[in-house]
């Protein structure tokens, strides 16, 4: 695993931007893993600046949500449907026919799940993840004790991530109480994983995911399984890490021509 510490939010936008783009730069018609959420952002808006500046395009570019809430209509400003065209179809100039999202609202959910693994499957794989990570560990909407051998499924929110995910709603009460996630077998089949982390509050769970044991109690721990897993981090979030001393070391002494592998 890879792991970049940079003094700033911006700094890790732009850094995961940089990789997100390379891979792009290389195939244009790349599988990209979406995330939702804040962690994102930043490499979404420098990814923006890129597409503006004329350096990338997106428009071959495939795109899958890693997760979709259970029940909410599609058109619900905080649906993961309306999230993703909001900060990644529209702005990044995607293909809207060319993005996926789990269908939530599907009336045979588990078929729908298996299609969305299927569907992965039939574009060839994802070529670059993009992750965040929850502060109890969770990646995608796989809560604590999800297995690794997990395939896109129906998952119940922890307490934890309705509270967190409370701030998009008007009240904790109407954070739907399931979801449909990529499992974190699904997850691990991408060519490439990019977990992006910013603040003091996921310090502990990015020190866990990290440094900890192996193990489906920190679901990012998962990461640890996989052969080209970046992790990019701000000051605060890699506070608790161990080796962090070390990490910049190797960052800093990074072979050129691996730069932005
Ligand atoms: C969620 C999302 C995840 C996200 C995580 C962290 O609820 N399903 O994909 O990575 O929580 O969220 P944030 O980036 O807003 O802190």
């Amino acid at each position: 695993m890879e792991i970049i510490i940079v003094p700033t939010p911006t700094e890790v936008g732009r850094v995961a931007a940089a990789r997100v783009a390379s891979v792009v730069a290389m195939k244009p018609s790349a599988v990209i893993g979406l995330a939702t959420g804040s962690s994102p952002q930043g490499l979404y808006s420098d990814l923006k600046r890129r597409v503006q500046a004329g350096d990338i395009s997106f428009v071959d570019a495939h795109g899958f949500a890693l997760d979709e809430y259970v029940g909410i209509s599609l058109d619900h400003p905080e649906s993961y449907a309306s999230v993703i065209t909001r900060d990644v179809v529209v702005p990044l100039g995607f293909d809207p026919a060319r993005v996926q999202v789990p269908d939530g609202r599907a009336n045979d959910l588990e078929s729908a799940a298996r299609a969305y693994d299927a569907a992965i499957r039939a574009s060839g794989g994802i070529d670059v993840q993009i992750l965040g990570i929850g502060t109890n560990g969770h990646i995608g909407f796989n809560e604590p004790t999800s297995s690794f051998a997990s395939r896109t499924r129906i998952k119940t929110l922890a307490p934890l991530t309705r509270e967190a995910n409370a701030r998009f709603f008007d009240s904790i009460e109407q954070v739907p109480m399931h979801c449909m996630t990529q499992g974190l077998g699904t997850i691990l089949e991408a060519r490439q994983l990019l977990l992006v982390a910013q603040g003091s509050a996921k310090a502990k769970a990015v020190a866990a995911a990290i440094e900890g044991p192996l193990s489906s109690f920190v679901p990012g721990s998962a990461l640890q399984l996989h052969q080209h897993a970046t992790v990019v981090l701000d000051e605060a979030a890699a506070a608790e890490l161990q080796l962090a001393d070390y990490y910049r070391y190797t960052y800093a002494n990074k072979p050129t021509w691996q730069l932005d592998q």
